[in-house]
């Protein structure tokens, strides 16, 4: 047998991967991932289609599944009529890979494709999506799930990924509303919709078995709503947020909140009997409804099992408070808010000016872009402790690209490690992280109408 090798067949080889101590690659390096416009049924059966933009044609887009320290290779191809580029949310990426346009590469031209080629280092639930223009790419379907696999498989019987997402849907037409950047939705609560989808379906219906445990991986894909959830027919514990375990799994006894951007990872036993149904509940403002109906077909014979154990924790430095720098994040403005003006492209400008430039919201007294100045330029490996005041009567869900951080609770101890933070209006929320990821770094909301319009910084990390 010839031994030798074309240098594409040894870099495919995983047994040379490891020998070289390169992490093993996808089969095929650069599946592509297309971005494309495409006709679903978004709406209940007896509707029309729905047009969308979406990954593969399809929203949430093809689920990428990959094992912890492995490689991510994604061709993205754009065949959509706009510019695009895609950001892998929570992954604590090298700065050129996080596909943020217009920051850390240029936006990807209809008919061009980029690579995305990157390591993944956490476990836990992730996502993909659209950064140019994301008030509408996001909105229009772009998005899908991302999920690093613990190496050693979990107590459960079986896993689901549950992309929640909410679409703004002219009720004429039955096509997606092409109202994006509405002024209504910049200074308000964002862009909310009036349809509610699960894994692209409204009222998704699965099938469980009774005393079944399954590991439910939720994720808002929503540009501004902020999901009140439930749990009915079903016991469930939270064992990880935005992809990172709690130390704990915490017991889930009454509603709790997804704020775009999020993820939770629950455990749950089906409790509900055979022939009824278990349920997330959707606890809305005016009703409640079922977000995901699992029908209880089949009697389960196992056991209950009790409190999950929990999962294995990723590897993060530890922040340390006491040498920490201090900094901090005023958020202002928006409707009935008191903003009388703010810094924009350097210059001060009344409310009248940022209005009329369609901005509507302030980080410290200016207006928010990519290339204004950062709001920190850190050394690596420096400790934050930043603390964010929520000046405005809405809520916002601040995201910081490249690191995880902790929520610092009341008590001035260390929480829960998140990638999002969901400020009520009137909030002050500290959070605290190492800095030990080089690169240009976006803090912004995660309501993308925001983020549009004034709510977004940078800090650096040199
Ligand atoms: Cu999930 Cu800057 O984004
Ligand atoms: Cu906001």
């Amino acid at each position: 047998m010839a031994l030798k090798l074309t240098r594409r067949q040894f870099i495919a080889s995983g047994s040379a991967m490891a020998a070289l101590g390169l992490p093993r690659a996808n089969a095929q390096d650069h599946i592509a991932l297309r971005a494309r416009v495409a006709d679903v049924q978004l709406l209940p059966k007896e509707y029309d289609q729905t047009r969308i933009w979406g990954y593969d044609g399809m929203a949430p887009g093809p689920e990428i599944r990959v094992a912890q320290g492995g490689r991510v290779q994604r061709r993205l191809v754009n065949e959509l009529p706009d510019p695009t580029s895609t950001h892998w949310h929570g992954i604590r990426i090298d700065n050129a890979m996080d596909g943020v346009s217009g920051l850390t590469q240029a936006a990807v031209k209809p008919g061009e494709s980029f690579d995305y080629d990157f390591v993944v280092p956490d476990a836990g639930t992730y996502w993909y999506h659209a950064h140019n223009r994301s008030f509408e790419q996001v909105a229009r379907g772009l998005q899908g799930a991302l999920i690093v696999e613990e190496p050693d498989a979990i107590d459960i019987d079986r896993e689901e990924v549950l992309v929640l997402d909410d679409w703004l849907v002219d009720p004429e037409s039955l096509q997606i509303a092409d109202t994006f950047g509405a002024t209504g939705d910049l200074s308000h609560g964002g862009r909310i919709g009036n349809l509610v989808t699960t894994n692209g379906t409204y009222g998704l219906a699965k099938s469980a078995k009774r005393h079944e445990r399954l590991r439910l991986r939720l994720i808002s894909a929503s540009n501004a709503r902020v999901f009140q959830l439930g749990l009915d027919g079903l016991e469930g514990w939270v064992v990880a947020m935005d992809g990172m375990p709690l130390a704990q799994p915490r017991p889930v006894n009454g509603p709790f909140l997804l704020a775009p951007a999020q993820r939770l990872d629950l455990i749950v036993d089906v409790t509900a009997e055979v022939g009824s149904a278990g349920h997330i509940v959707n606890q809305g403002r005016e009703a409640s409804f079922s977000q995901v109906v699992f029908n209880v077909t089949d009697g389960g014979t196992r056991a209950r099992r009790g409190t999950p154990t929990a999962l294995p924790p990723n590897d993060h430095a530890m922040p340390e408070l006491a040498s920490a720098r201090h900094l901090e994040l005023l958020m202002e403005g928006g409707a009935m808010g008191r903003l009388g003006g703010a810094m924009m492209d350097g210059k001060m400008s009344s409310i009248d000016e940022l209005v009329a430039a369609g901005n509507f919201w302030a980080f410290n007294g200016a207006v928010g872009g990519m290339d204004g100045p950062a709001l920190a330029d850190l050394s690596l490996g420096e400790t934050v402790r930043l603390k964010i005041t929520n000046e405005t009567v809405f809520p916002h869900a601040m995201h910081l690209h490249g690191v995880h951080f902790h929520e610092i609770e009341p008590d001035g101890s260390l929480g829960a490690l998140r990638d999002t933070t969901l400020l009520d209006r009137g909030d002050v929320r500290e959070i605290a992280f190492v800095a030990d990821n080089p690169g240009k770094w976006l803090l912004h909301c995660h309501m993308l109408s925001h983020a549009a319009s004034g709510m977004m910084t940078r800090v650096d990390v040199t």
